[in-house]
């Protein structure tokens, strides 16, 4: 009985691998081993159909590449292998060296133009696996020795990870395209910066700043709150922990393709793709506004998007334009001033207090310092027992209000915003600064405005 029974599920599971599509493709051709090799023109594609590799040019440019691209939308390539060293023709060929196992693209007369520098192991295949990451793998052990999600190029798919791996030193970032024709490393950087340990997620533009995400709130990236709509069908994946301390996201079984691109023009998108229109829908983008630039309002400088009479910079409460003829010049980066010193000494005529900036994205964390463990109320008094604390803020936020841990700033305040569903900020003033409203800048602009130009202001 148990043998006829045993006998029928291997024939029922017999019958499944050969009519299941799947399972024929995927022997076929998502993987290869020695002996065999990927031309020009020939491609591999993941069990599932999802993914392509193969040789491509992109836009204008006439040199070849190898690279993986989704299969219904062959210009999203989001993965590059040689992208310093483009290929003349068509010549290419992609195979697994006989001697170290290394994943080898020559070009037609046989020069390495990539090379995967895996551990020399006899026994390997290459395998593009459905998630978009080409594995190279030890045919018995399954161990993988190489992956291309190690090696990012501009582009996040769901599994892979930026950040670091605190144990082997590894760090994936992603790197822009030079331009629509040329995949080489652009002057674009996204890094996963994490020295509080408080992860957020930095632009930089060569050795600059472009754009920040604000820091991770437990929930999204505080300047991101975008991310809670989409948050459904691709779950954020933000780990601090001794091994690793990384972000990335994952797909719901059944969601839509998605890629996060970091474009040559130094603009972050998440694309998702529209099936019934196949068109990629931009679900967030960033920098999206003026008040996205990194910096624009200066030190202590507080951007507001929909405040185009101001040219979208104010002050802090308690603060004015460092320089006024500037800041009416709209050079405004040179940032805002303290009206009034802070008197911190600790003794009964101390005057200092906190005053509430509402619905922010948090300024730069690069200095402040973040204990997770104390609660906002200890967090305030913290902050108060120490005359070089200016600012704090909660470090997480938690469902229905509220919050916990503790981001201390004793530097310059940078890069702040106002964002929907955007944090508390807690500032330090001078008593006497505590209550006054912030109308100074306004009036400074209309005090300027009339000096400088009179009548002959025409828009
Ligand atoms: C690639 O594989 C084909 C068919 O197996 C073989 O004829 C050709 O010589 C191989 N090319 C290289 C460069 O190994
Ligand atoms: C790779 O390993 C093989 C067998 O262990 C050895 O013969 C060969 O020299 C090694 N190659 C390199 C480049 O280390
Ligand atoms: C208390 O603080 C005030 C203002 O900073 C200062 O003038 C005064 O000397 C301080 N008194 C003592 C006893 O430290
Ligand atoms: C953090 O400190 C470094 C070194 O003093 C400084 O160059 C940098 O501008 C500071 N960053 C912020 C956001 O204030
Ligand atoms: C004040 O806070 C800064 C930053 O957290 C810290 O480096 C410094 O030791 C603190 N000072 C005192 C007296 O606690």
């Amino acid at each position: 009985m148990m043998a006829v029974n045993c006998t029928l599920q291997i024939l029922l599971l017999l019958l499944f691998i050969l009519l299941s599509p799947v399972a024929i493709t995927a022997g076929a051709t998502d993987t290869f081993g020695k002996g065999q090799n990927v031309t020009d023109g020939e491609t591999l594609v993941s069990a599932g159909g999802t993914f392509t590799l193969g040789f491509f040019s992109p836009g204008a440019s006439a040199k070849r590449y190898l690279g993986i691209w989704f299969s219904v939308s062959s210009d999203a390539v989001c993965w590059v292998a040689n992208r310093d060293h483009p290929l003349k023709d068509t010549s290419g060929v992609l195979l697994v060296a006989s001697d170290t196992g290394d994943l080898l693209l020559l070009d037609g007369s046989g020069e390495v133009a990539w090379s995967s520098n895996s551990p020399n192991t006899s026994s390997v295949e290459a395998q593009l696996l459905e998630s978009g990451n080409l594995v190279v793998h030890d045919q018995r052990s399954k161990t993988i020795l190489w992956q291309s999600f190690d090696h990012p190029s501009n582009t996040l798919l769901p599994g892979m990870k930026m950040g670091k791996n605190l144990w082997t030193g590894d760090e994936w970032y992603l790197t822009s395209w030079r331009s629509p024709d040329d995949p080489s490393p652009g002057s674009y950087r996204r890094v996963l910066e994490y020295a509080t340990r408080l992860p957020e997620v930095v632009l930089w533009q060569q050795d600059a700043k472009a754009y920040r995400t604000g820091p991770w709130n437990g929930r999204w990236f505080n300047g991101v709150p975008e991310a809670s709509t989409y948050a459904h069908d691709f779950p954020l994946d933000v780990t601090a922990s001794k091994s690793e301390i990384t972000y990335g996201y994952t797909a719901r079984p059944g969601a839509p393709l998605t890629r996060v691109v970091v474009t040559d023009a130094g603009v972050v998108r998440r694309l998702v793709w529209d099936a019934s229109s196949l068109a990629w829908k931009t679900f967030f983008q960033g920098p999206r506004d003026v008040c996205d630039a990194y910096g624009k309002c200066g030190a202590f400088g507080l951007c507001d998007a929909s405040a185009a009479s101001s040219a979208f910079c104010g002050c802090l409460q308690g603060f004015n334009p460092a320089s006024p003829p500037a800041w009416y010049m709209r050079e405004t980066s040179g940032g805002c001033r303290r009206n009034v010193p802070l008197n911190c000494g600790g003794n009964e005529t101390a005057t200092d207090g906190f005053v509430l900036v509402r619905g922010v994205k948090l300024p730069d964390t690069q200095n402040a310092s973040v204990d997770m463990s104390i609660s906002t109320e200890e967090c305030r008094d913290r902050c108060f027992a120490n005359c070089s604390c200016l600012a704090y803020a909660s470090a997480e936020i938690r469902e229905g209000g509220g919050g916990s841990g503790c981001i201390i700033w004793t530097g310059d305040l940078v890069d702040l915003r106002y964002v929907d569903r955007g944090q508390d900020l807690y500032l330090r003033l001078a008593g006497p600064e505590i209550g006054m409203k912030t109308m100074t800048v306004n009036l400074i602009f209309q005090y300027i405005s009339s000096l400088a130009l009179g009548d002959s202001f025409k828009g």
